[in-house]
């Protein structure tokens, strides 16, 4: 291998379908995964559980700093009021410095990394081999999240869905530290009328074609 590792960076908004796409990238390549999601929700998690307000910077800050891979379960981290709470806590500058470094040397293991977020090819990992921006509309997002939290047992509605996925979107993007967008060299890729499988395909070939462009 030459140069540096092969970096694979996908943002986009929540219940995009970035998540599995990166996953399978990732099985793709045989590197890793990082779901950055998960250090958010990890971060909003202990504040909750220590009874402390999700807008304590300092506490949130510290938080973040002293979080550990047995912090990072999913099964905590997973349910939609999560998801609204790491957005609460994600807003703070001081968190996402306390989880830059973190994700920058997940960025930089020798074989390569794919990192999925809001952030990652603006902020993170500005210099990413590829970069894909995934989304897909409102309402189908809500589809498929609700699906999602159904099917795992959460009792709430397609409205309630759509409302939070409409919350975070704009608090995410509206927010001054390193707000949700695409970078400007990002591949935008809509999946609103993709399955997951043709969604693959398509970031698959991107992917395999800027492999392919590298020298060495
Ligand atoms: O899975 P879903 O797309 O619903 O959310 P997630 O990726 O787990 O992220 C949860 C929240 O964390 C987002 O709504 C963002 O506010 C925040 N986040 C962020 O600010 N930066 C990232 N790189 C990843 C997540």
């Amino acid at each position: 291998m030459t140069g540096r590792p092969f970096v694979v960076a996908i943002d986009g908004p929540a219940a995009s379908g970035k998540g599995t796409l990166a996953r399978r990238l990732a099985d793709h390549l045989g590197c890793p995964h990082l779901d950055t999601g998960l250090l958010y929700r990890a971060v909003a998690r202990t504040m909750l559980d220590q009874g402390l307000e999700l807008t304590d910077a300092r506490a949130a800050a510290a938080a973040a700093a002293s979080l550990s891979p047995d912090d990072l379960d999913p099964s905590r981290l997973r349910g939609g009021d999560m998801g609204e709470a790491a957005s609460v806590v994600s807003v703070l500058e001081p968190v996402r410095d306390a989880l830059l470094a973190f994700q920058r040397r997940f960025a930089a293991q020798p074989g390569g990394a794919v990192l999925d977020g809001r952030d990652i090819g603006t902020v993170v990992c500005p210099d990413a081999a590829v970069k894909l921006y995934v989304t897909a509309s409102p309402e189908e997002r809500a589809r498929r999240r609700f699906r999602e939290v159904a099917a795992a047992g959460e009792r709430t509605s397609y409205e309630a869905v759509l409302d939070d996925i409409r919350r975070r979107d704009e608090r995410d993007a509206g927010r001054a530290a390193a707000p949700m967008r695409a970078a400007p060299d990002a591949r935008h890729l809509d999946t609103t009328e993709l399955d997951a499988e043709a969604a693959f395909s398509a970031a698959r070939d991107l992917v395999d074609a800027a492999r392919a462009r590298r020298p060495g």
